[in-house]
């Protein structure tokens, strides 16, 4: 018996829900066959019309290992999105959490090689959430690992944060009225620097990227020396507010093609869950409390412009117009026009609804038109949550691990871990 690809992704509805996640995973892994073997898509220019000089990219290989230091509340979801699909086109592994880690490398703790699921080694990519600690990546990543990351305004971030964690970090829970207002009048009355998810409350850029962050900002040698650390070891410090300009400088470093940068933004709140802060008090108050994550901002903003303009800002300017231009084709091609964002709830498709940190905000997410199939593989992914995403790449790669242990009887390829304590999760 032969099945479509929407046949096996839209099935009838008396396929079980297990067997139906099998099944979209066998036409998953089809659908990459078949994306691979297809060298060009209908919706993507023949030739783009890129020149920039120097940095032409076309005369290099592509780089293929990159280690993303997915930060908190930046957009950093959308780039890893962008990453795994690039590792499922390129045919390389992405190194995925440990069951016991969650879908974070047992975030918050410092991270470690031996959270990494065995099934991912050795890996080339990493993009999951993690505390940067370089000694362990440098362990487990190849030794030509490019390492990026991304950083957002912290006035922006806080807001964030304080919405999306107002149910899980006590220091904001402790708060009257759920107001940032009274939380930033007096943050030390409601903060306790060790306790859990404190590090969503305070500096949390810092605390991501390994560093302290409860140091005195008064200390003046403090904030240099870390920042030093980070530029000696980031090839790529992106910013959210310049998010297209980001892609477009990633695309330069690593030598990748357009095709490789394009992007529908996830993870994002309702308009209704975000605080509009309007007030320029509030805003310094916010830098003051996080002045660490201002100072790094502050600093990588500028280095951002300085790499800009080394580019060429006419450059920039011609390939983020192309990336938008792109970007709307894809979007036209699976949606039909801009997708839609909507609450969760109102999603058809199970795989394609985002997490809901609390029942305080809306995490929107898409839904694919119709009730129909989806045309392609790509839209699918596209629009795929993290959760998801991780679970899928996780089983998919298992697979392929146990069918070459079986050809070669030979696992895991470095000694580095344990053998695995949990079974390999059932597809079926
Ligand atoms: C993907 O990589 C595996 C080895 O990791 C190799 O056996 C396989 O042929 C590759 N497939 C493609 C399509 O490049
Ligand atoms: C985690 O890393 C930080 C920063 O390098 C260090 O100060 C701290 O001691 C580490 N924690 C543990 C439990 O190793
Ligand atoms: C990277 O590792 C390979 C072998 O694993 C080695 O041949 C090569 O010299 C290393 N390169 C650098 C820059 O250390
Ligand atoms: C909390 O809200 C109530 C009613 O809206 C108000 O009376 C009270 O003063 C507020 N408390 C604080 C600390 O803002
Ligand atoms: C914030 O602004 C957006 C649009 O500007 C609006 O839709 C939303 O309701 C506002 N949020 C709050 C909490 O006022
Ligand atoms: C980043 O730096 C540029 C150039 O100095 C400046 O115009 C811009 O306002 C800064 N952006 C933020 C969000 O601070």
């Amino acid at each position: 018996m032969t099945y479509t690809l929407p046949a096996l992704l839209y099935g009838p509805k008396m396929i079980s829900r297990k067997k139906g996640l099998f099944l979209l995973f066998l036409a998953f892994s089809t659908g990459t066959l078949l994306l691979r073997q297809s060298a060009h898509l209908s919706w993507f220019p023949k030739s783009p019309s890129f020149s920039c000089g120097p940095l032409l990219t076309s005369s290099r290989p592509k780089h293929t290992a990159v280690a993303f230091l997915k930060t908190h509340k930046t957009a950093s979801t959308t780039v890893q999105n962008l990453l795994f699909r690039f590792a499922e086109r390129h045919n390389v592994t992405v190194a995925l959490p440990h069951h016991a880690c969650d879908h974070q490398f047992c975030y918050p703790r410092n991270f470690s090689a031996r959270f990494v699921h065995p099934y991912t080694l050795p890996p080339r990519v990493i993009a999951s959430h993690l505390r940067f600690n370089h000694e362990e990546l440098h362990r487990l990543m190849p030794n030509d690992t490019v390492y990026i990351t991304i950083l957002r305004e912290p006035v922006a971030m806080f807001e964030s944060l304080f919405s999306y964690y107002n149910q899980y970090c006590p220091a904001f829970k402790r708060v009257p009225n759920g107001s940032m207002e009274a939380f930033l009048d007096n943050p030390y009355h409601y903060y306790r620097p060790h306790e859990k998810f404190a590090m969503y409350a305070h500096n949390t850029l810092v605390y991501d990227l390994g560093g302290d962050p409860e140091h005195n900002p008064e200390d003046p040698s403090y904030l240099p020396r870390f920042i030093r650390q980070v530029e000696g070891i980031f090839s790529l410090v992106m910013l959210a507010e310049y998010f297209d300009e980001s892609l477009v400088l990633l695309r330069h470093l690593l030598a990748w093609d357009l095709e490789d940068i394009l992007y529908v933004k996830l993870n994002m709140r309702s308009p209704e869950s975000k605080l509009n802060i309007t007030s320029a008090r509030v805003a310094a108050q916010i830098r003051v409390w996080n002045a660490l994550d201002a100072g790094l901002y502050d600093h990588f903003n500028a280095t951002f412009w300085r790499k800009l303009s080394q580019v060429g800002q006419d450059c920039v300017r011609k390939e983020v117009e192309a990336l938008h231009q792109a970007c709307d084709r894809l979007a036209h091609h699976c949606f039909g026009g801009q997708p839609q964002l909507r609450p969760a709830t109102q999603i058809k498709n199970k795989e394609l609804r985002p997490w809901q940190p609390s029942a305080k905000v809306d995490i929107v997410g898409y839904d694919l038109p119709g009730s129909g199939p989806p045309s392609d593989e790509l839209c699918l992914k596209l629009v795929m949550p993290e959760v998801q995403y991780s679970r899928y790449l996780l089983r998919k790669q298992s697979m392929k691990n146990r069918r070459r242990s079986a050809a070669h009887r030979s696992i895991p390829p470095r000694g580095l871990l344990r053998p695995p304590r949990h079974p390999i999760p059932k597809v079926a």
